[in-house]
């Protein structure tokens, strides 16, 4: 079936939609990557990007190639988990966890940071800057996490192109970043390289949020722009995921087209920064 085709009838969606079902069902048996409970328009959107441009002609050709190429599935993995990000993005909610949350995290003798849907490394190093420049590096700890290796592994080199060096100068600024933003790099030809001792604190893992389980005693989880691509049931088993890795008290950093609202966790939750979509767990009473 020709995902471009317009004015589909209700058989041929019928039939799109279970060529769709079996070739995630074979990504989860053949790779482990379980895409069953991501939305369904992104997931179809992705797919439907890919075939069109790999010169297939349906779902069932691109899943016999899934099967046979795994060069093949690690671009469609790519697609599908959407690695979009950069530095200090949003610059705002940096600055309010600088103004309001750092102060109180200041009390605690050591803290822990988890993000989870780390992508490239960008968020990560950003709150690793962050916590440098408010004298509270030495006593954290920060995880990164992404199902992605290969994004993972890109994570851990923290080599970004130069040419988005100027976004990133911008919204560190914007951010009330304290510093010369090239203080944090040295440029190498085309790309820059993050300061080493930026990594000095973090640890990069592999973590599924469909699959692996929690992250003890945090006290601040990022997961931005990650969660809009789950169903609704998805959601809220990784929101209670965060709920069990966060110390009481402890806070929870989502995207910006993201909420607590209509979820199952909500009322655990206090909204500490609507716009910055920033929330705390309520302590037991
Ligand atoms: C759009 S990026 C967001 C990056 C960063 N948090 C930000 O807001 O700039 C989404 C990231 O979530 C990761 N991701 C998607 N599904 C995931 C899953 N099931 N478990 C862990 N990470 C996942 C993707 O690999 C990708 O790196």
């Amino acid at each position: 079936m020709n995902p471009d085709s317009k004015n589909k009838s209700k058989k041929e969606m019928e039939n799109e939609r279970l060529e769709i079902q079996m070739l995630l069902e074979a990504i989860h048996q053949k790779y482990g990557y379980n895409f069953k409970d991501y939305a369904n328009a992104h997931t179809k959107r992705r797919l439907a990007h890919r075939l069109n441009i790999s010169n297939m002609k349906n779902y069932a050709q691109m899943m016999h190639r899934i099967i046979y190429d795994e060069d093949f599935f690690n671009i469609l993995l790519l697609d599908l988990s959407i690695n979009v990000t950069e530095m200090f993005r949003d610059p705002k909610v940096y600055q309010k966890i600088r103004q309001d949350l750092i102060p109180l995290l200041k009390t605690y003798s050591f803290i822990k940071v988890w993000h989870a849907g780390c992508s490239a490394g960008q968020e990560v190093y950003s709150m690793s800057i962050l916590l440098e420049e408010e004298g509270m590096k030495h006593r954290s700890q920060i995880y990164a996490t992404d199902f992605n290796e290969i994004i993972l592994k890109k994570a851990k080199d923290g080599i970004y192109p130069l040419e988005v060096m100027k976004t990133y100068t911008s919204n560190y600024q914007q951010s009330g970043g304290k510093k010369d933003f090239s203080d944090y790099y040295t440029a190498d030809y085309d790309n820059v390289i993050l300061r080493q001792s930026l990594k000095e604190k973090v640890l990069f893992s592999s973590h599924n949020l469909v699959t692996d389980g929690v992250f003890g005693e945090m006290n601040l989880i990022f997961c931005r722009n990650v969660l809009i691509y789950f169903n609704r049931q998805l959601q809220n088993r990784v929101l209670k995921l965060f709920y069990d890795s966060l110390c009481p008290g402890g806070y929870l950093c989502l995207g910006s087209k993201e909420s607590l609202k209509f979820t199952d966790v909500e009322d655990k939750f206090e909204p500490i920064a609507g716009r910055e979509k920033i929330y705390k767990k309520k302590r037991l009473s």
